[in-house]
């Protein structure tokens, strides 16, 4: 025989024996998959269960009068609901209706903490460049008058909001906790540019398109500056639940947060005036001669803006006064960053076991 072949023939009978391991494994791995998808689904019941029976204590609860055992009782269960809400972190999550109509039925679920991260850094990231490609293009619409640009900058933001909508669903899928204003705000977002899109250059739009580019200069920078909070309260409470008592603490985690807020909201809030400026000067377009349709629902749509923002970031405030309150006290968790730290603890015993071991 041609030793060609005959070295084609060891090789190919290699390859059989290896392709026999390689079997084997595979098998082991559909197998695992299965347990997996048993466990997962015995997670989500035993969860599920969780939350009715602790519906029906709660209920019961509220009818007591107050006293010291149904106070701590209390806070067990708000304690649980975190912990539940943990557990639900690494377990696959259906769609909500809006991604089933945009994807399908495609599983959007990250099991893995690190991903999660990452995607949500992406995502902020990418909220950063499109508002600096906005702040270029609206600089640029100041100063030029050019019909195309003016368009393009238009539908650069009805994809960009219609884009958010879809990453802040998916976001929520992986246990986000924004809320729905926020989400709902995007949405509004979307109609807003896309109306203004359609919007003829007549000379109402001609008064308008000044102040309107003005503002979106003064939204890019703070995006801008939320950029910089978001990420630092991503990357502080990623090291918190990590580094777990060393250079991160909680109390050193508020104070930055604090500092970051109280910086940040004057411009949220001057941005909001903003808004409801747009409103006014929009309202006082409607008796122009020339107004169309686009001019009463984009005053109805920057009012609804500026209502929802304010409303939503002054509930913020007490909210964060409560978790801090909360995460000073010992034994109870409450807030994201508690969740953390018990995982951090969770983690370190887990590892001090298995050194023991
Ligand atoms: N858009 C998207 N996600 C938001 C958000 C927003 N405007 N505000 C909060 N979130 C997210 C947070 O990242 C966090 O996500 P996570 O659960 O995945 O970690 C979750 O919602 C809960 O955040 P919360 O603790 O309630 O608030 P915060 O400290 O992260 O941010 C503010 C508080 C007020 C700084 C923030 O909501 C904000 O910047 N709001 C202003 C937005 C705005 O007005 N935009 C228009 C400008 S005119």
């Amino acid at each position: 025989m041609d030793t060609n072949v005959e070295t084609c023939l060891n090789d190919w009978s290699d390859l059989t024996q290896e392709y026999k391991v390689l079997e084997m494994l595979s098998r082991e791995y559909c197998t695992k998959l299965e347990e997996v998808s048993e466990l997962q689904a015995k997670c989500l019941q035993g969860i599920e269960h969780q939350r009715y029976r602790m519906n029906a204590i709660s209920k019961v609860l509220r009818q007591l009068h107050t006293s010291e055992t149904s106070q701590c009782l209390d806070k067990d269960i708000n304690r649980r609901i975190d912990q539940l809400h943990e557990m639900e972190q690494v377990l696959p999550k259906p769609n909500g209706t809006y991604l089933k109509i945009i994807l399908g039925n495609v599983n959007v679920s990250i099991l893995n903490k690190n991903d999660k991260f990452k995607y949500k850094d992406e995502y902020e990231k990418f909220k950063l460049v499109l508002s600096m490609i906005g702040f270029a293009l609206s600089v640029v619409n100041l100063f030029t008058n050019v019909r195309t640009l003016e368009l393009s900058f238009m539908f650069l933001l009805v994809w960009y909001y219609c884009t958010l909508t879809i990453r802040e669903s998916i976001l929520k899928v992986n246990g986000s906790r924004i809320k729905g204003w926020w989400r709902f705000h995007h949405f509004l977002s979307t109609v807003v540019s896309g109306v203004l899109l359609v919007w003829p250059n007549t000379d109402c739009w001609y008064t308008f398109r000044g102040q309107f580019m003005w503002f979106n200069v003064y939204i890019s920078v703070v995006q801008y500056l939320q950029f910089r909070y978001q990420h630092g309260v991503l990357y502080r409470l990623k090291a918190l639940g990590e580094r777990h008592n060393m250079d991160i603490t909680i109390e050193g985690f508020h104070s930055w947060m604090w500092r970051g807020l109280s910086f940040l909201l004057p411009f949220l809030f001057l941005g909001y005036l903003f808004q409801l400026f747009n409103a006014y000067t929009l309202y006082k377009l409607t008796f122009h001669p020339e107004a169309t349709w686009h001019v009463p629902v984009l005053c109805f749509t920057f009012l609804v803006l500026f209502l929802g923002n304010t409303i939503t970031t002054v509930m913020v405030i007490p909210q964060k006064l409560r978790e801090r309150v909360r995460d000073s006290l010992p034994g109870v968790f409450s807030s994201k960053i508690s969740q953390r730290k018990e995982a951090a603890n969770k983690k370190n015993s887990e590892s001090k076991n298995e050194k023991i071991n």
